[in-house]
């Protein structure tokens, strides 16, 4: 009996690793999402129209994928894996599915399937053996994450606290652990394999604003495994926006920053890590993240030149600017692309690039580092000429900003990057991760991390279309995580899904300012800290108005909502501004968690609302509900369930004449109003 059971979970278990994946879930690129008796499928009906599936996979390797379809003729098909080119497909007309396999690698894999030769195809879905669930809400994330507060230490625990420019305000979940001499630690045992780290830690600034520089140890049961540099040099701004570098402008915040490193050992399941002070200054930990790094990719066969053979130093110590753009010069003249191999490489200069992909062995292996202010980026060209393909895989880019200047061009990347892929690179101490200026269509960005820098994760700026932001990872920036700024021109269609943003520091987790059609989906947002919420749709900052459906949707929010700098007012989890005007079209807010928001869970203000929908709402735990400050019209609710709620369900000094909240049903936990 045992043993039957035993054999039948274990092919129920095999059985759920193949996935299957709705073309119209996917980034459809020329395409179009149909339905036809009830079937929602992509029509494919010129050549170069293309999808781009998102596939999570825990093998390196092939794996068998099946193709739903009917086709009007043989078609043909280009297939992509990571920016590689892989077997193309034959889709033949006298059949429904067709299989074919690919080659994945661990972790999320980008998967292109791109019309090359037929008439009309109708894709409904792809089924991939062994591939495996992403994460439901946010991104998947391939490192486990421990909290210091919730480690083994003798140091002191700070916080819970949510004021603006406190230490804990800034840490995630709002705690974090001071250790302030030799004697003090932090220690936690593992949950999974590892071989490289990544410590969120403040240390103080000097009085001079240029820095401490530190050593923190790390140990694994009790043996040296490597020294973290530590340094206040990337953190800490202060006074008034966009902040400065000067000490005395007083009012400081943007404290932390983050120390990586690959070990040379692979540490087993179950290892103590223990983190240890090199000085007697005050190290604040807040959180480790540890990770399993796959081994360095390697130079595909054909079709790239390798920065090695122009010159370029692996160890960091001379300029290899000239070997990039000697590189880059010569693979365009070629029509191939560019490597990086392992090794850092330090650059004085941002490039700009168009039809070409610059690739290399994976963001903990080929490291692009600024040895000075602005000295790195990887642009496109601005709008109207712009760029188009550009692919951008498997690199670090390691900026040495450490301010906001709003006259210096120093993102990761920036420009206009039409019809391209940016996939698994890292962005650190840069301006913005990548500021984007339309007009400019087509962008899939998929797997990136961005940490630490002074402005936005991404901004969507003025007239970007069709693109997707999906699958990455944003921590401790300076403005808004993610962002669409409709500036002037429409931004139009494009996807915010599956992202998780920690600490934006400043501004909102995830912000739609104006723009038609726009979604943002599937995120997760924590700890927002000053003038932001974790979510916010409006009319704002001179944006082409909402138009079109704005949805928001299957997202949680943790403790977010903050303070406003200039006045009484705060931002709930949620907000909505009609600053630039009316918020008519219907903005659909739906299956969303806010738990333990700082403020209300959501916040109207001032302007005018009539079409906002709020459906399957859960408020656990904030001050109130609702706070409405002199809005006018009417918003929709619908099972919006609040539940802990320590002051009134609706905060409001606006009569009920002007503006309703509009009880359809279902509804709960907020009945009661308060105007002070
Ligand atoms: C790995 O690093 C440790 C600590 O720096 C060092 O003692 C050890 O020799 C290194 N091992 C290898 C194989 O390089
Ligand atoms: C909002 O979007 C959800 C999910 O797409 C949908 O089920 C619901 O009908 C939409 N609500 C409105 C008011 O359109
Ligand atoms: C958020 O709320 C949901 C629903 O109550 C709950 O399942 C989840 O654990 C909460 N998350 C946190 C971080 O509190
Ligand atoms: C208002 O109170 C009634 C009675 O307790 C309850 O049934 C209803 O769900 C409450 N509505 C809201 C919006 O909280």
């Amino acid at each position: 009996m045992k043993a039957s059971h035993a054999l039948i979970l274990l092919i129920a278990i095999t059985a759920v690793t193949a996935i299957k994946y709705e073309a119209e879930h996917a980034h459809v690129i020329g395409g179009a999402v149909q339905i036809n008796d009830n079937k929602v499928f992509v029509k494919y009906s010129n050549t170069g129209d293309k999808i781009i599936f998102t596939i999570n996979a825990v093998k390196n390797g092939p794996h068998t994928m099946l193709l739903n379809y009917n086709a009007n003729s043989n078609t043909l098909m280009e297939v992509q894996v990571n920016g590689h080119q892989q077997e193309p497909l034959k889709l033949y007309h006298s059949s429904n599915n067709q299989k074919h396999v690919i080659e994945l690698r661990v972790g999320i894999n980008s998967l292109v399937l791109k019309m090359s030769m037929g008439e009309i195809l109708n894709l409904d879905s792809i089924t991939v053996q062994d591939a495996v669930p992403t994460a439901k809400r946010g991104a998947t994330i391939t490192y486990t994450e421990y909290e210091a507060e919730d480690a083994v230490t003798n140091g002191l625990i700070i916080g819970p606290e949510r004021k603006f420019m406190t230490l804990p305000s800034e840490a995630s979940g709002r705690r974090a652990v001071q250790l302030v001499d030799k004697s003090k630690y932090v220690e936690f045992t593992t949950k999974d394999i590892s071989n490289a780290i990544v410590v969120r830690f403040s240390i103080p600034d000097t009085p001079d604003g240029k820095g401490n520089v530190a050593r923190l140890s790390v140990l694994a049961d009790s043996k040296f495994i490597t020294d973290l540099t530590v340094t206040s040099k990337w953190s800490w701004v202060y006074g008034a926006y966009p902040f400065s570098k000067r000490p005395s402008d007083g009012s400081p915040h943007h404290f932390y920053d983050e120390a990586r490193a690959l070990f040379n050992t692979t540490l087993p399941k179950g290892t103590k890590i223990r983190l240890v002070p090199s000085s007697d200054i005050v190290y604040t930990i807040d959180v480790i993240d540890m990770y399993r790094v796959e081994p360095p990719y390697t130079q595909p066969t054909t079709g790239y030149v390798s920065i090695a053979d122009y010159g370029a130093d692996a160890s960091g110590k001379s300029d290899s600017t000239k070997s990039f753009q000697s590189a880059i010069a010569d693979a365009k003249s070629k029509g191939a692309n560019v490597w990086i191999p392992k090794g850092t490489f330090s650059v004085k200069e941002r490039f700009v690039l168009d039809q070409i992909t610059i690739r290399g062995a994976g963001p903990w292996h080929s490291t692009v580092v600024a040895s000075e202010p602005h000295g790195v980026g990887f642009f496109a060209d601005w709008a109207p000429k712009g760029s188009s393909k550009v692919g951008l895989y498997d690199f670090a880019i390691i900026g040495d900003t450490n301010y906001r200047d709003d006259q210096q061009v120093d993102s990761g990347m920036g420009g206009a990057y039409s019809d391209s892929i940016i996939q698994n690179v890292w962005i650190e101490h840069t301006k913005c991760g990548l500021w984007l200026d339309g007009p400019f269509h087509d962008l899939h960005i998929v797997g990136i991390t961005v940490r630490n820098v002074y402005a936005d994760g991404v901004n969507f700026h003025k007239g970007v279309t069709n693109s997707v932001v999906e699958q990455s990872i944003f921590r401790n920036l300076g403005d808004d995580g993610l962002a669409m700024w409709s500036d002037q021109l429409v931004n139009q269609n494009n996807v915010f899904k599956f992202n998780t943003i920690q600490v934006p520091g400043f501004a909102n987790g995830i912000a739609i300012y104006g723009g038609d059609s726009n979604q943002a989906t599937d995120n997760y947002v924590a700890d927002t800290v000053c003038e932001g919420g974790g979510l916010q749709a409006s009319n704002r900052f001179g944006s082409t108005l909402l138009a079109g459906t704005t949805l928001l949707a299957r997202s949680t929010l943790d403790r977010c909502g903050a303070p406003n700098r200039f006045n009484l007012e705060h931002n709930g989890a949620m907000w909505f501004w009609p600053s630039d005007g009316e918020m008519t079209n219907l903005v659909n807010v739906t299956d969303i968690e806010l738990n333990d928001s700082s403020f209300a869970g959501i916040t109207f203000w001032g302007g005018h609302v009539t079409k906002l929908y709020f459906e399957n709402v859960n408020i656990n735990k904030a001050p109130y509900a609702w706070e409405a400050n002199s809005v006018s019209g009417q918003v929709y609710a619908i099972n919006v369930v609040a539940k802990n709620i320590e002051k009134t369900g609706i905060h409001t000094c606006t009569s009920p004449d002007s503006f309703k909240i509009v009880d359809v049903k279902g509804n709960s936990g907020w009945n009661s109003t308060s105007c002070n």
